[in-house]
């Protein structure tokens, strides 16, 4: 791990005190997520789907039996210090979002819905250009210029770290997709993008200003969607200076999730593919934001890099030279959030006799997603005590499209991934790395 991501780092701090997590974006995923950590609390529900609640991680030789529960291992924030931020166009509390979000019963919602009542957004940094399916959105930040909307971000965050009586905080993206924007001049440097804030530039999202306020306020940043955000070198750059984490982009969640289990498998036996043709229908709000080709070319960018980080193509041109790969997201309202995605798999054995798998995977998006945001609020905050900043590549594990130092490729592989993250959590508690060596049977 190189200097600049692990900084000076002593043993991290213990998470004393509140932590505060704040969610621009109060939708599916954001009252899937607040919903379950509160029934939780409860002791009404098991956090099922979360490595920072659930897993354990191996520490030392095979044979000396010590694998205790991550959350054992490393000091993170307990579910009973958090504290929920979230900020929205539409007005709705997070109990009327979850109600129209239609993700959890009403069964499971009305146990707690004085909880749901309590968490209101706070006026969105929001314009319909980059999000342009959102109606009813009234409850919208006005200001000078783009500048004055991230400070006024920035008074949010104060203001509720102190009425709250949070000690630290973390951001997670869990708002729409915006409409896709390429990185220019005005994201090199932080004097272009102040610049461009100033002038009220169209490259520069309301997304970004989220991110900038958080770097600025010292809390992590994490990128649930596909947006650019905060993965460009002046935010990156600010991230650094200022000693924060950030991570992204687009959580990994249902179909490259298993193109992220299947694809590696397929490498290991040295199978071949022709293609893969993934597709998609999703009646939820994010459906809908995805029907825009806008929107979508965002999305489309993340999902398809991964085959090919993967497979590596150019290492293995026998097999993976010029495969197909098509993805196809269709809004269709009566699945709401409970997405169904088919994978046709046309792949090639010993002589190049073809063969095929098909996957036909009903999963519920949000319930899926909701756990990532829990375990990167929780991991990212442990990180910003252990003394790490910028990048975090070893949260890749939860992201389709994971940021990397710049001229580095991200590593997709799921298990790669999940060794990367439990090394790291090893390494930073002074820990041997596992490497599955098995040597200590020979010694
Ligand atoms: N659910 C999944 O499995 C999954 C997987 C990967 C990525 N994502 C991404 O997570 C995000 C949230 O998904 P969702 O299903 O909750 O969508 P959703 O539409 O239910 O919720 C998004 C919310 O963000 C709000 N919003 C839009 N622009 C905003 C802004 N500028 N500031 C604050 N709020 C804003 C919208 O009003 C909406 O309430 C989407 O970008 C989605 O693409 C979701």
């Amino acid at each position: 791990m190189s200097d600049s991501i692990r900084g000076n780092a002593a043993a991290p701090a213990p998470a004393t005190g509140k932590l505060a997590i704040f969610t621009p974006g109060l939708g599916a995923v954001a009252t899937t997520f607040i919903a379950g950590v509160e029934r939780v609390r409860r002791g009404l529900s098991v956090p099922i789907g979360s490595l920072s609640q659930m897993a354990t991680i191996r520490l030392g030789k095979r044979t000396d039996g010590r694998s205790p529960l991550i959350k054992d291992f490393v000091s993170l924030a307990k579910l009973d210090d958090i504290v929920f931020g979230a900020w929205d166009p539409i007005p709705d509390t997070a109990y009327e979002s979850a109600m129209n979000a239609g993700v959890l019963d009403k069964a499971d919602i009305e146990p707690i819905a004085d909880f749901l009542k309590s968490i209101k957004p706070m006026p969105a940094v929001f314009e319909s250009r980059y999000v342009t399916r959102i109606t009813r959105a009234t409850n919208v930040k006005t200001g000078k210029n783009k500048r004055d909307l991230a400070e006024q971000i920035r008074a949010d965050i104060r203001n509720l770290m102190q009425s709250s009586g949070a000690s630290r905080g973390v951001m997670v993206w869990t708002g729409s997709t915006e409409t896709y924007i390429a990185p220019g001049p005005q994201h090199q440097t932080i004097e272009a993008f102040e610049k461009a804030m100033d002038e009220n530039d169209d490259a520069i999202a309301p997304s970004m200003l989220y991110a900038y306020a958080a770097i600025m306020e010292g809390i992590p940043y994490c990128n649930g969607a596909p947006n650019l955000s905060a993965d460009f070198p002046a935010l990156l750059d600010l991230a650094i200076a200022r000693g924060v984490p950030v991570s992204g982009k687009d959580f990994k969640t249902g179909q490259t999730w298993m193109k992220t289990i299947i694809a590696p498998g397929l490498k290991a036996r040295m199978l071949g593919l022709e293609g893969w043709y993934s597709t998609n229908i999703l009646g939820n709000r994010d459906g809908e934001v995805l029907d825009d080709p806008a929107s979508f070319k965002t999305k489309e960018a993340s999902k398809l890099s991964v085959l090919h980080t993967i497979l590596q193509p150019d290492v293995y041109p026998e097999l993976y030279k010029d495969f197909a790969h098509v993805v196809r997201i269709n809004y269709y309202p009566p699945r709401g959030d409970n997405k169904e995605g088919w994978d046709n798999i046309d792949i090639k054995g010993w002589l190049g006799y073809p063969m095929q798998i098909k996957v036909n995977f009903l999963c519920r998006d949000s319930i899926l997603a909701a756990p990532m945001v829990l375990d990167l609020a929780l991991f990212s905050d442990f990180a910003m005590r252990a003394g790490m900043k910028g990048i975090q590549e070893w949260l890749s594990f939860y992201y389709k499209a994971p940021q990397t130092a710049p001229g580095l490729q991200p590593e997709h592989d799921l298990f790669i991934q999940q060794t990367k993250l439990k090394n790291t959590l090893r390494h930073l508690m002074g820990e041997e790395q596992i490497t599955h060596l098995g040597l200590e049977y020979y010694q």
